[in-house]
């Protein structure tokens, strides 16, 4: 049986700009069912943690800077097919060649302002998951 989740945030831009509401509808409305759900805020350590697999590329001071400068939203997401269908749903990393009507295009402001993140593949959905939320908090 496929894995049916995927973990997904809502970055300090969108969430500062009062977008967590309107892409919220837009995922639950897509047919996700929200599994777990958190407002918090990552210290520059976490960050790091998170997106320590980019830590050897040129964006990654700047990503877990920016990761850390307000509060996100945090969520995993349950559908079949999440992690590709959530992908699909959120459009392109880089908003310039997101597709009309994907989250990125409407929120997404350039690159690292990307109004979302979405993990990319299952293993990395249940890493991502277990970063954020413990057992309790899942229903
Ligand atoms: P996200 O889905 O959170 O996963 C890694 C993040 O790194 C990605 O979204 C972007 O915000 C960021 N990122 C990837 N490539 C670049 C880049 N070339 N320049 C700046 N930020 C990038």
């Amino acid at each position: 049986m496929p894995y049916n989740q995927t973990f997904m945030m809502i970055k300090p831009i969108a969430f500062r700009n009062n977008h967590a509401g309107p892409i919220l509808h837009m995922i639950t409305e897509a047919g996700f069912r929200l599994k777990a759900m958190k407002i918090t805020r990552l210290t520059a350590k976490q960050a790091c943690d998170f997106y320590a697999v980019h830590s050897d590329k040129y964006f990654y001071e700047e990503l877990t800077s920016f990761m850390s400068s307000g509060p996100i939203v945090a969520a995993i997401l349950e559908k079949e097919n999440a992690v590709a269908d959530f992908r699909k749903l959120i459009g392109a990393t880089d908003p310039a060649k997101a597709e009309e009507g994907t989250i990125r295009k409407l929120y997404a402001e350039s690159m690292s302002h990307n109004a979302v993140h979405g993990s990319d593949s299952d293993e990395n959905a249940l890493i991502e998951s277990d970063f954020f939320f413990s057992k309790m908090e899942r229903f």
